[in-house]
């Protein structure tokens, strides 16, 4: 085959060395307009997997590079005259010009043609390839001229950074914070040679434009930030590469997802590699390695599928194929860790303290989490945990082991809890006229004896016409309160767990069927009319609501009241107003399903006015020591819906109305939501609010194991975490989750003990044949 590279950045020269060492019969020609000495940039790092992927492809070039790297295995924290330093990180890191005459060096020894100096306008340049890598990096020509092919999306990020070296060597990954009169500023700072380290300052659009920044020179700019990092630098200059600086030399990150990724041009296929086909952002150090990886992966199916002309187009389908998934993940982790930077100053740098905010930044992309960085570096990990025991109020001995961040207690008012995880609210559809049954005792009790703090019983609706569905629980009369009565009283008397209730209105989404019999689809005999904030349908053929009236919102906040001293007069914990899932009071918040033009209408304070009105009188009806929390959905997942934004504006008002706690669920507002749904995927909307907001916060959603719920608590991310399906696969999921871990501070239910022992054998037993294989 003939193959052309054009732009030698890692990924054209990688992949041809790759192929022509896979087989040394096809002509190999990397195209580069630079001079072969001549390149941007400072140091680029990657991990240790990385490299080892690199040794099994081309153990020669592996080895080179090993010689030329530099190995570090720690990070550390400049933050508010704190020195915060952890080990067990494991990365690489080189000159990006060393890298690339490596890379050089060994595609001429093997006999590919490198043409320097050759600015590359087309394809059409190259007629007698049969396949054109378009290698030429982010601003890639190669994918313009067939974007209507590619379908480029790129996304410029708010914040600014410009790219440095000193020659002061650093013996970490260094991150320095520093805060000016206009915000914050940060440094990412790593070693690649023996002399030079890179230096990238970051700062958000605001603070750079506060300082003047977006009026200085290159000279000005860096002599700035010298000065702000003076005390870092001890005494080393900033370098500045000026052949890659361009105008003030401050960059905005580009985020670049395409469509497809490779095109026939009648004569040649043409396939994006590296940049030109995806971004990642420097947070988490992955261009280089993602280009590596997409040379390797094209030079594997070649290998697989044969390295005739004849293999190209299913080569490059199934390339793309491979690439998309690991992409796709790498492009998740670099956007958290992007945002987390982008947001750092005002929501962690502003509120955290050092030791967790050092937290906070190792597990920023949502991929390290809590047992990696026990892996990476026990015994720091225990002293965090010791400390976040102790901010708990726990005393824990220097020398016994602290309790993971779940399994310390939270107060809030009088309400004690033992741990952190709650069983989140789950509707059972079993009900009978409203009222708890044998059923509902068996399934909360079994929960409360799993090891939850808190156990929430299912929404619970304040009228016959509030329920969502005729198997819906209710509070509205005497039975219905005996019933939850003797509920209550077995996860007291019998349990250590405490209880909660969730009160709501089901507004449009109610007269459905029981799930099971099709959820959200109107009942076809013996429903009521319903109320809404407009009068919307849910579904095109659902029951159209009528819009409510003042009448009615009198009627109903005394539904709620009555409700809530029912509530009060059986015991119950804490107490949960349902705004959230498109049910009555979400629907008045959601600009989707209010389009009222009163003043329950319209803008933030008109849309939060019905539902706080709720609010207030149930708070006043509900004892003073007790706490309540308010589920929102704090994104509607649709075009013109709420967004986090919205959510954090609404958290505010029921703070400010005396909520104490926010339980940051999302969507199920309107039918054709579009959610992004993925592990743990609505803690950042939680993270935000309690971050931002300053209010203590509940996070939900795809919490399924102690090591998520671990990170999410100890990162400050949430003060509880409400686990849903998992509890309704393992009613004990909490006692199995601390035996997983190996916490014995988890009590069981005296009469199970027998069980313990050789429960936690098991697992241990199970785990030692594990590392053995
Ligand atoms: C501030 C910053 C820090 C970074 N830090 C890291 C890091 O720590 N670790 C990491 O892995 N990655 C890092 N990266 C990303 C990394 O630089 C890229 O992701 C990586 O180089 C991608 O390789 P590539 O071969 O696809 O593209 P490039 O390295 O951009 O190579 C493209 C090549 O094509 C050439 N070219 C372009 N157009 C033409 C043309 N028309 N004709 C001829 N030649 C052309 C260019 O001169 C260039 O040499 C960082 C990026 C930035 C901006
Ligand atoms: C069967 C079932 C019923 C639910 N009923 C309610 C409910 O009554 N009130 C509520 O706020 N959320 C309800 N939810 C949502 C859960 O509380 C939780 O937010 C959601 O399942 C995500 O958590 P998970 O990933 O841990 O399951 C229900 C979820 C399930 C699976």
């Amino acid at each position: 085959m003939r193959i052309v590279c054009i732009g030698g950045g890692p990924a054209g020269l990688y992949f041809a060395l790759l192929m022509k060492r896979l087989h040394p019969r096809h002509e190999i020609t990397v195209v580069e307009r630079n001079r072969p000495f001549d390149t941007f940039g400072w140091g680029v790092v990657f991990s240790d997997a990385t490299m080892q992927s690199m040794q099994q492809w081309d153990p020669e070039t592996a080895a080179t590079i090993e010689d030329s790297f530099n190995h570090w295995d720690d990070i550390e924290l400049l933050f508010k005259g704190r020195r915060i330093r952890t080990t067990g990180h494991g990365f690489v890191g080189i000159g990006r010009k060393r890298m690339l005459n490596i890379l050089q060096d060994r595609c001429l020894a093997l006999g590919v043609e490198l043409v320097f100096e050759r600015e590359v306008s087309s394809d059409t340049e190259f007629p007698d390839a049969d396949l054109i890598i378009a290698s030429d990096g982010v601003n890639s020509r190669i994918r313009a001229r067939y974007a209507d092919v590619f379908k480029p999306d790129m996304v410029v990020r708010p914040n600014r950074y410009i790219w440095l070296g000193t020659d002061k060597r650093f013996d970490a990954f260094t991150f320095d914070f520093r805060k000016t009169a206009h915000g914050w500023f940060q440094a990412h700072i790593y070693r690649f040679d023996a002399s030079t380290s890179t230096f990238i300052v970051e700062t958000t659009d605001e603070v750079f434009k506060a300082h003047g920044l977006d009026k200085m020179d290159q000279d000005a700019s860096i002599a700035f930030c010298e000065t702000l990092f003076a005390e870092t630098l001890d005494g080393h200059k900033l370098l500045s590469n000026a052949r890659h600086l361009r105008g003030s030399a401050w960059l905005n990150f580009g985020r670049l997802i395409c469509d497809t990724w490779s095109h026939f041009n009648g004569r040649s296929h043409v396939v994006l590699m590296g940049d030109s086909a995806h971004t990642a952002h420097f947070a988490i150090g992955s261009g280089t390695k993602l280009a590596i990886d997409d040379a390797i992966e094209l030079a594997r199916q070649f290998d697989l599928a044969g390295h005739g002309r004849g293999s190209i187009a299913e080569v490059l389908t199934r390339y793309e194929e491979v690439r998309r998934v690991d992409v796709a993940r790498i492009q998740n982790a670099a956007r958290n860790a992007m945002e987390w930077f982008e947001v750092v100053g005002q929501r962690y740098a502003d509120t955290l303290e050092p030791e967790q905010f050092m937290y906070s930044m190792l597990t920023r992309s949502q991929r390290i989490s809590h047992e990696n960085l026990r892996l990476r570096d026990k015994a720091w990990l225990e002293n965090f945990e010791r400390w976040f025991a102790q901010r708990a109020g726990i005393e824990v001995s220097s020398n016994g082991p602290p309790p993971p961040p779940m399994f310390t207690p939270y107060k809030v008012r009088d309400l004690h809890l033992h741990n952190r995880i709650m069983v989140s609210p789950m509707a059972m559809y079993s009900a009978v006229d409203g009222v708890p049954n044998d059923f509902h005792l068996v399934h909360l009790g079994a929960r409360a004896d799993g090891g939850a703090a808190l156990i929430f019983g299912e929404m619970t609706c304040v009228a016959p016409e509030a329920r969502i569905t005729p198997g819906c629980l209710g509070l509205w009369n005497d039975e219905q309160e005996r019933a939850w009565q003797r509920i209550v009283d077995y996860v007291h008397r019998h349990t250590p767990a405490k209880i909660g209730i969730q009160l709501g209105h089901a507004g449009r989404k109610g007269s459905t069927r029981v799930a099971w019999e099709g959820m959200d689809e109107p009942l076809a005999a013996g429903g009521w009319p319903l109320i809404s904030a407009s009068a919307l349908p849910y579904l095109p053929h659902s029951d159209v609501p009528r819009a409510m009236t003042r009448a009615d919102m009198d009627r109903v906040i005394a539904e709620f009241v009555a409700a809530t001293r029912r509530a009060a007069r059986i015991g119950f914990d804490i107490l949960e107003l349902h705004a959230a899932h498109g049910y009555l009071l979400s629907s008045f918040l959601s600009p989707l399903t209010n389009i009222r033009d009163d003043e329950y209408g319209g803008s933030h304070e008109n849309r939060a006015r019905f539902p706080l009105e709720v609010f207030r009188a149930v708070r006043a009806a509900w004892p003073e020591a007790k706490p309540t929390s308010v589920r929102l959905s704090t994104h509607d997942w649709f075009d013109g819906g709420n967004t986090p934004e919205d959510a954090a504006i609404f958290a505010r008002m029921f703070k400010d109305a005396g909520a104490d706690l926010i339980d940051c669920s999302s969507g199920q507002v309107v039918n054709d939501q579009k959610p992004v749904y993925g592990r743990l995927y609505q803690t950042p909307f939680s993270d935000k609010i309690r971050n931002e907001e300053h209010v203590a916060t509940i996070a939900v959603g795809a919490i399924s194991e102690a090591d998520h719920a671990n990170s999410i608590i100890a990162a400050g991310r949430a003060d509880l975490c409400a686990i849903a399906r998992p509890h309704l696969a393992d009613p004990s999921f909490v006692i199995h989750e601390a035996a997983k871990i190996g916490f014995a501070g988890q009590a069981w239910p005296k009469q199970y003990l027998s069980a313990r022992a050789q429960y936690e054998a098991n697992l241990a037993r199970a785990a030692a044949e594990a590392a053995a294989r």
